[in-house]
């Protein structure tokens, strides 16, 4: 039986060696170069291509090489029949606190702008408001955004957080549901996007809600490139109804030469790094979940397909 890697724009030989680490008794497949289609039980993927994953017969499960598993629920030809899982890991946690902090503290501290007076030899202090002063708003309180969100409480922020089903987070107001939207973006300055790509999400970041939050507000976006609607972004910035902008995530990546984002004093764009998986991090979780699929018991961190996440 074999363990199937499919991710076309990375580098997969430290993977395979993460795996065999763990069990060299596991065979191990990399994309394109398959010995035996009908050996195949279980894939792990990344940005694979579409309408590819039908062409296995045996397959019982697939995990994504990541957090979100998007990229697998919206390939129409992923049978039924196969289940989906993901990756978690406290590695991905750490970073992800890591991205969000050093956004938070660059546009609280005004450092955007320092960095740009540089360029120009402008010296030039602002004013900056203390973190109680500072009203950060989380959607998506999942294993990233709990953590994110109980981080910046922790270290004085007004923090509030928004997800589907209720939760309570010490030191967090929650929200829950669409219902509570507009009263958790009442008076946030800092809007942070740490959602799965799902039907219900993708556009959330539209005008609409730019609108909603804070007069010259920031958003955040650490997410999926889809749940921003980039001409919204462009018409806010321009209008001052944001401030800024503070990207990872890009409908097309890599973000296009032409891409309106570029040379804009108020967009920081980072190129998808937020919180990378690291193979010696997660391979044991993989291994565990490729036994599972093969003895037919059920997946660590399986994706809801109904739910989308
Ligand atoms: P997760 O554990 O599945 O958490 C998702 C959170 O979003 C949950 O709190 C969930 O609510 C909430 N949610 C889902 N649909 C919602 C809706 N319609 N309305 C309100 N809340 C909703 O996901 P995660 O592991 O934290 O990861 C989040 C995303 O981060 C991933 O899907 C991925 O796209 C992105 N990511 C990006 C990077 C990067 O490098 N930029 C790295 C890793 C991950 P419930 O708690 O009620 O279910
Ligand atoms: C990265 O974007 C991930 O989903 O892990």
């Amino acid at each position: 039986m074999s363990l199937l890697f499919i991710a076309p724009d990375r580098d997969l030989s430290s993977w395979e060696s993460a795996i065999q680490d763990i069990d060299p008794n596991i065979e191990i497949d990399i994309w394109p170069a398959i010995k035996d289609k009908e050996r195949v039980q279980f894939a792990v993927c990344w940005n694979h291509p579409q309408h590819l994953l039908d062409g296995f017969p045996n397959l019982k499960a697939v995990s994504s090489l990541g957090a979100g598993a998007d990229h697998l629920l919206s390939d129409e030809s992923l049978p039924e029949s196969v289940d989906i899982c993901r990756v978690v890991s406290p590695s991905l946690v750490q970073q992800m606190k890591e991205y969000i902090l050093a956004a938070v503290l660059n546009i609280q501290r005004n450092f955007v702008q320092y960095i740009r007076q540089n360029d120009q030899r402008k010296w030039q202090p602002h004013n900056h408001p203390s973190p109680q002063e500072l009203q950060v708003g989380v959607m998506g309180l999942g294993e990233l955004g709990k953590p994110t969100a109980k981080q910046l409480a922790q270290l004085g922020y007004e923090v509030s957080g928004w997800s589907r089903s209720a939760k309570e987070i010490e030191g967090v107001t929650t929200f829950a549901k669409t219902e509570e939207l507009h009263p958790f973006l009442n008076n946030t300055h800092i809007l942070i996007c740490l959602l799965p790509l799902t039907e219900e999400t993708k556009g959330i970041l539209n005008l609409d809600i730019f609108k909603q939050i804070d007069e010259r507000g920031w958003i955040i976006n650490a997410a999926r490139g889809e749940h921003l609607v980039d001409e919204d972004l462009i018409y806010a910035l321009d209008s001052n109804i944001l401030q800024g902008a503070w990207l990872d995530v890009f409908s097309e990546e890599p973000l296009p030469d032409k891409h309106a984002f570029w040379n804009r004093n108020n967009v920081i764009i980072t190129p998808h790094v937020a919180s990378i998986t690291k193979p010696d991090e997660v391979a044991d979780q993989i291994v565990e979940n490729y036994k599972r699929a093969l003895s037919g018991l059920e997946l660590n961190h399986k994706v809801n397909r109904e739910l989308g996440y």
